[in-house]
């Protein structure tokens, strides 16, 4: 179609030619892929890369050319971020310091998507139901916003090698969310509000080096998450998080006290609580030390009772290593 075009120019008299390429500057609102207007506050300098970077904006430019191939909406003032058609060159997206509280990359969603069978039917934005406006995304960088959950059809990009979401509010994941994503290299999600991760959850991303989870809020660990990230090798940082150092990360201490004696990265894990473990890393410690009697860390297993000095109390022990303290 583009070579169909030109042809037709060339054939044209050298005058008429003049006319129409001045017609198609001075309207701007017509500029082809091959003459792309550059919105006014953003730069142009290299034709593939629109950086609006601290540009004051807040509402997205109406003219993304179609050749965009990577786009700096970073340091502006939006609180929403949306492109209406699909950019099929587009690389690179880089959102960080706004304002976003929810991301879709969807243009649509067909809701009948919902009403498929199986696992689908837990994951409304499936695959089927997004038309996505950035269907070859490889770079998407959503850090510093106020995200509470993953961008809303991120199954539907994968392509995706960097995702970057750190510095937001996400605190739940769910199992399947990073399953389509089988190109992803590089995930950062440090500095959000994540309490726990489900087993499986990696498990489909065989390319994946960096993990960083660091300064969230898990508490705990599941040693089949464990042996899948060693096993896929990638670089896993967990550093300020809030480790409850009990009795259920026993099996975990054990396979990564085995893996460190085989000089395989150890993963630093300090723990959080209990107080007297606090500070301390959990590869140091000895399997007595992970106990699972504390009042302070299982509130479930820690019950107040009050007697009166020469009464009789009968007190239930049939859980696996408790113990009574008497004060
Ligand atoms: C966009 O411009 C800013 C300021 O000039 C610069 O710091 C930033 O690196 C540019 N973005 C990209 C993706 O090159
Ligand atoms: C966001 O702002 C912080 C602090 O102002 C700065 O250090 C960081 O580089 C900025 N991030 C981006 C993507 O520009």
């Amino acid at each position: 179609m583009k070579s169909g075009h030109t042809g037709f120019v060339m054939a044209v008299p050298q005058g008429l030619r003049l006319a129409s390429v001045l017609l198609l500057v001075s309207s701007g609102l017509h500029c082809s892929s091959s003459l792309p207007a550059c919105p006014t506050s953003c730069s142009c300098q290299r034709a593939s890369l629109l950086n609006c970077s601290s540009a004051g904006l807040s509402s997205v430019p109406n003219h993304i050319y179609d050749s965009v191939i990577g786009l700096d909406l970073s340091n502006n003032l939006f609180s929403s971020v949306t492109l209406h058609r699909p950019h099929h060159k587009l690389r690179s997206l880089w959102l960080g310091n706004n304002t976003i509280p929810h991301l879709s990359l969807c243009i649509e969603r067909n809701l009948e998507g919902r009403h498929l069978r199986g696992r689908r039917r837990l994951r409304p934005w499936s695959r089927l139901g997004c038309v996505t406006w950035a269907p070859t995304l490889q770079l998407l960088s959503v850090e510093r916003n106020q995200l509470e959950k993953l961008p809303e059809g991120l199954e539907s990009i994968d392509s995706l090698e960097v995702l970057q979401l750190s510095f937001n509010r996400i605190s739940t994941l769910q199992p399947a969310d990073f399953s389509p994503l089988r190109q992803l290299k590089e995930l950062h999600l440090q500095h959000n509000l994540i309490t726990s991760l489900h087993p499986q959850m990696f498990q489909d991303l065989v390319q994946l080096k960096v993990l960083d989870l660091s300064f969230n809020m898990m508490t705990s660990l599941h040693p089949h998450m464990y042996l899948t990230l060693r096993n896929i090798g990638a670089d896993v940082r967990l550093g300020g998080n809030r480790w409850q150092c009990d009795c259920s990360l026993r099996s975990l201490r054990r396979r990564m006290v085995y893996d460190s004696t085989r000089g395989l990265q150890a993963w630093n894990m300090v723990c959080a609580s209990p107080s007297i473990l606090s500070g301390q890393d959990l590869l140091q410690l000895a399997e007595d030390d992970l106990n699972c009697f504390s009042g302070e860390n299982s509130p479930e297993l820690h019950q107040d009772v009050t007697v009166y000095s020469g009464s009789e109390i009968l007190l239930s022990c049939s859980a696996e290593g408790n113990t009574v303290q008497i004060m």
